[in-house]
C-alpha cells in the first residue's frame, strides 16, 4: 500500500501566473490592503516613512474592482484554453472569488511593487503568496472537477498497489486492513482480502499506535495543502481538518483503494466503488475548504 499521500495529491497544473497590468496606485493599493485588513502589519517600512493612509476615494474602488474583473477575464481565458468546459471553468472562476484569490492576487501587485520593504522580505513574502495561489486553483479545480481528479486518485492507487512491497510497512499493511475490517468498513461477502498474506508475526504489534501514525500523515498531507493564510488560529483549523478527514473516512477511502487494486476486482466493482471514493473525497474536499475562512 502507499502511504505517500503528498505524492499522490499532488497536480500539475499549468495555468501560468497571470501578469495583470495595473494602473492603481500605490497608496490607492496599500489603503485597501489596510482597510480590508488583507495585510496586517508586515509593512512597518511605511508607518516609518509616514505614509498616509487617506479614505479610500471611490477612483481607487474602481481600479480594484476594474483589476479584479480583468484578472479573473484573463483566468477564465487561460482556463478555457486549458481544454476545460464552459461549466468548469465558471465553476472555478466562483470557488476562486469564494476564495479571495483577487486579495492574493493584489497582495503580490502590492509586494512587487513595494521599494520599502527589504529584497529578502519581499522574496519570502512573494514565495509564500504564489503558493497560495497555486494552492487556490488546484483546490477549486478538484471541487469543481471532482469526478475527472478524484477518479484519477482512485486510478492512482488502485494500479500502483501491487508495485510496493517494503517489508517495514507489512506491519502496518496489517493493522490498516484489520481497522477496515474489524470497522466493518467493505463489504465482507463481495471482498475477501487476506490480512496477513507476508505471514508475518502479528503478536507484538499494537495497532492502534499503526493506525494513528496513518491517520497523522495523512491528515499532515491535508494541512500542508490547506496551508493558504490562515484566517483562523492554526488550532482551530488543525480540528476542522481533522473533522472533515475523519467524518468522512477518507483515509479508509484511500486505504481501500490501494487494497482494492491488491485483490483485483471486476471492472463493474472498481467503477462502483471508484464512485463511492470520488464522492467521499468530493465531500471532504467540501468540509475542508470551510476550515479557513
Ligand atoms: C455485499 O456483497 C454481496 C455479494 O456481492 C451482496 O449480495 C450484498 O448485497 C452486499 N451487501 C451490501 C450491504 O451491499
Ligand atoms: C495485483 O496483484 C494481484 C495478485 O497477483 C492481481 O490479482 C491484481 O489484479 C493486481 N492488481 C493490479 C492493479 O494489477
Amino acid at each position: 500500500m502507499i502511504l505517500q499521500w503528498q505524492i499522490i495529491f499532488c497536480l500539475i497544473f499549468t495555468v501560468a501566473y497571470i501578469t495583470a497590468d495595473s494602473d492603481i496606485n500605490p497608496t490607492c493599493l496599500l489603503n485597501y490592503l489596510h482597510e480590508n485588513q488583507i495585510i496586517i502589519g508586515g509593512f512597518r517600512g511605511f508607518k516609518a516613512r509616514k505614509t498616509q493612509f487617506n479614505e479610500p476615494d471611490a477612483t481607487c474602488n474602481e481600479r480594484i474592482e476594474s483589476f479584479n474583473n480583468n484578472m479573473y477575464d484573463e483566468l477564465l481565458r487561460l482556463l478555457r484554453n486549458e481544454h476545460e468546459t464552459a461549466e468548469i471553468a465558471d465553476c472555478i472562476i466562483d470557488q476562486l472569488k469564494v476564495l479571495k484569490y483577487g486579495d492574493l492576487q493584489l497582495q503580490k501587485l502590492f509586494y512587487e511593487g513595494s521599494k520599502t520593504i527589504s529584497k529578502r522580505k519581499r522574496k519570502n513574502k512573494l514565495k509564500s503568496i504564489e503558493f497560495s495561489i497555486d494552492k487556490q486553483l488546484e483546490i477549486s479545480l478538484k471541487i469543481c472537477s471532482p469526478e475527472d481528479i478524484f477518479g484519477e486518485f482512485f486510478d492512482e492507487l488502485y494500479n500502483s498497489a501491487n508495485q510496493t512491497s517494503d517489508e517495514d510497512s507489512a506491519e502496518s499493511d496489517y493493522c490498516l486492513k484489520k481497522h477496515l475490517s474489524d470497522t466493518n468498513f467493505y463489504n465482507k461477502t463481495a471482498y475477501v482480502i487476506d490480512m496477513n498474506p507476508k505471514n508475518i508475526d502479528i503478536s507484538q504489534i499494537n495497532c492502534d499506535d499503526e493506525y494513528k501514525i496513518a491517520l497523522d500523515a495523512f491528515e499532515e498531507a491535508f494541512e500542508e495543502e490547506l496551508q493558504m493564510e490562515m484566517r483562523k488560529s492554526p488550532k482551530n483549523t488543525k480540528t476542522c481538518v481533522t473533522n472533515a478527514i475523519r467524518s468522512t473516512k477518507s483515509l479508509e477511502h484511500n486505504l481501500f483503494a490501494a487494497i482494492l487494486g491488491e485483490i483485483g476486482v471486476t471492472a463493474d466493482e472498481r467503477a462502483k466503488e471508484r464512485a463511492k471514493y470520488v464522492t467521499a473525497m468530493d465531500q471532504m474536499y467540501s468540509k475542508l475548504m470551510k476550515c479557513n475562512y
